[in-house]
């Protein structure tokens, strides 16, 4: 309410965060696994003195270079515009409390960004040693980007002690933030993988025929097979997830409040979804497409590695892709309605601002006021309810509202006003509607329009 609402029709805002948010997560999350898959894998190559594996470095590092500093850094600028146009309170908020912090993290990601272009650019020019130096500091300066932003995101959905403390420290070093870093990371390491599957499953054994190994792997010893070395190679880097994300995975969810957990098990009645809940649904789709890739990597690039076809990368990649979208999905609806749990809802209202709004008016205590050919409902509306619904798209108001007259639309306002959970079932997934009596009329005004025009 303190700032003017951008309106996208038919998906909404959210979706527009969430689409570019999970592009840029699937490239972030490489850059990280891919700093220390490089770190790990030139040693290798220098360990057994493997011209082939330094060969296919230096090529998989381009795709490298362009995946993470193009499209990874324009989806993360893509993410500042939409979320502080879509959620400005929230995103203030995450400014106002963690300047530092974010500046930290600038700092790592253009000392990131730099390492890899010299690293990039620096194959073949400057000693074995200081290049595998390259590859440590910018798998380390890669991790500490991850370790801020941890902190940044988890906060949001379990800020802790913060709420009524607010000392940063307590917001950023939250009850998820141990297990989020240590998932994230091995979900990194997978998807370091999945990208070096897909590089490596275009390796043409002719074009490595004439490089060296002057210690090879025990288990390779008379293989002349590179590709098939690669991609099974490759496919070890999933396995870390599997044994240890379920233990961290379980760490993560004793973590989360606990009205959540029965939100997503018992299912939340009033979004007429029965007794087990989309969420749920969400999550065991999520798990079962993680088992699936599992069972796929062990019997595909693991144990088959030449009938492993570049086709097959690229699913591999569209299924990890499916598994992020809706892990991430998941999460950020674990946390509604709020976009910072406890704390500030979804459209910007703070929980403890509430009271004092029910009784002096949410216009009077807007910062803008509704435009000229706009009814006063209309702005409650974009204001209150737009962070969620559109008019006529995605979870339209036209189609929830379906027969209801005004008075029907009164009726159910009243009842979205209840701050007590016991009357108002519906603050499991939505804010409260926060204002006098004489707003609600005039929101059930526009609101019966929207029903009457359909
Ligand atoms: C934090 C997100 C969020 C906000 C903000 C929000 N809603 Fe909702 N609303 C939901 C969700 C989720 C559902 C369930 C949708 C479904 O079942 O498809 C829902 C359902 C509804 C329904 C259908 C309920 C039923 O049982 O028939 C109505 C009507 C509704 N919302 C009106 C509003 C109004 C009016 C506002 C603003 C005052 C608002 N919502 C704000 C998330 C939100």
């Amino acid at each position: 309410m303190n700032y003017p609402v951008w309106s996208i029709p038919g998906i909404g805002g959210s979706w527009l965060v969430g689409l570019i948010s999970v592009i840029h997560v699937f490239l972030s999350h490489f850059a990280v696994g891919g700093g220390i898959f490089f770190a790990i894998t030139e040693w290798i190559a220098y360990k057994r003195g493997d011209d082939r594996i330094y060969q296919y470095l230096k090529k998989h590092s381009k795709f490298f270079l362009l995946a993470t500093t193009v499209a990874g850094a324009v989806t993360g600028v893509g993410i500042w515009f939409s979320i502080s146009l879509v959620s400005p309170d929230g995103t203030g908020t995450l400014i106002q409390n963690y300047t530092l912090g974010w500046a930290t993290e600038y700092l790592f990601f253009l000392t990131e960004i730099a390492t890899v272009f010299v690293y990039y650019y620096t194959w073949d020019k400057i000693s074995k040693e200081t290049h595998l130096t390259l590859a440590r500091w910018y798998a380390v300066l890669s991790v500490f980007t991850l370790v801020i932003i941890n902190g940044i995101l988890s906060f949001m959905l379990t800020p802790g002690n913060w709420v009524e403390s607010k000392l940063w420290y307590e917001g950023f070093f939250n009850p998820t933030y141990w297990p989020s870093l240590f998932l994230r990371i091995f979900v990194m390491l997978a998807i370091a993988g999945m990208y070096s599957l897909v590089t490596s499953a275009r390796i043409k054994n002719k074009d490595y025929k004439e490089l060296k190994v002057k210690n090879p792997d025990p288990e390779h010893k008379n293989e002349d097979d590179f590709r098939a070395y690669m991609l099974k190679y490759s496919s070890k880097w999933f396995f870390p997830v599997f044994v240890l994300g379920p233990v961290f995975g379980f760490w993560f969810f004793s973590q989360v409040p606990g009205n959540v957990l029965d939100n997503i098990f018992n299912g939340i009645q009033a979004s007429g979804v029965g007794n087990f809940s989309i969420l749920a649904r969400a999550i065991y789709l999520s798990l079962i497409l993680s088992g699936t890739i599992l069972i796929f990597a062990y019997i595909g690039p693991y144990l088959n590695p030449r009938g492993f076809s570049f086709i097959a990368a690229l699913a591999f990649m569209v299924c990890g892709l499916g598994v992020t979208a809706i892990s991430e999905w998941s999460r950020e609806m674990l946390r509604k309605p709020y976009v910072i749990y406890g704390y500030m809802y979804s459209n910007g209202i703070k929980v403890s601002d509430v009271d004092k709004i029910n009784e002096e008016g949410f216009l009077a205590h807007s910062k803008w006021r509704p435009a000229d050919n706009e009814s006063p409902g209309e702005f409650i509306f974009k204001q209150q309810c737009m962070k969620c619904h559109t008019t006529d798209g995605y979870r339209s108001m036209t189609r929830l509202l379906g027969e209801r007259d005004k008075d029907a639309i009164k009726g159910f306002l009243t009842l979205m006003h209840e701050t007590d959970i016991e009357k108002n079932s519906y603050l499991k997934i939505m804010p409260p509607f926060v204002g006098t009596n004489e707003e609600i009329d005039m929101l059930a005004s526009y609101l019966s329009t929207l029903n009457k025009n359909k």
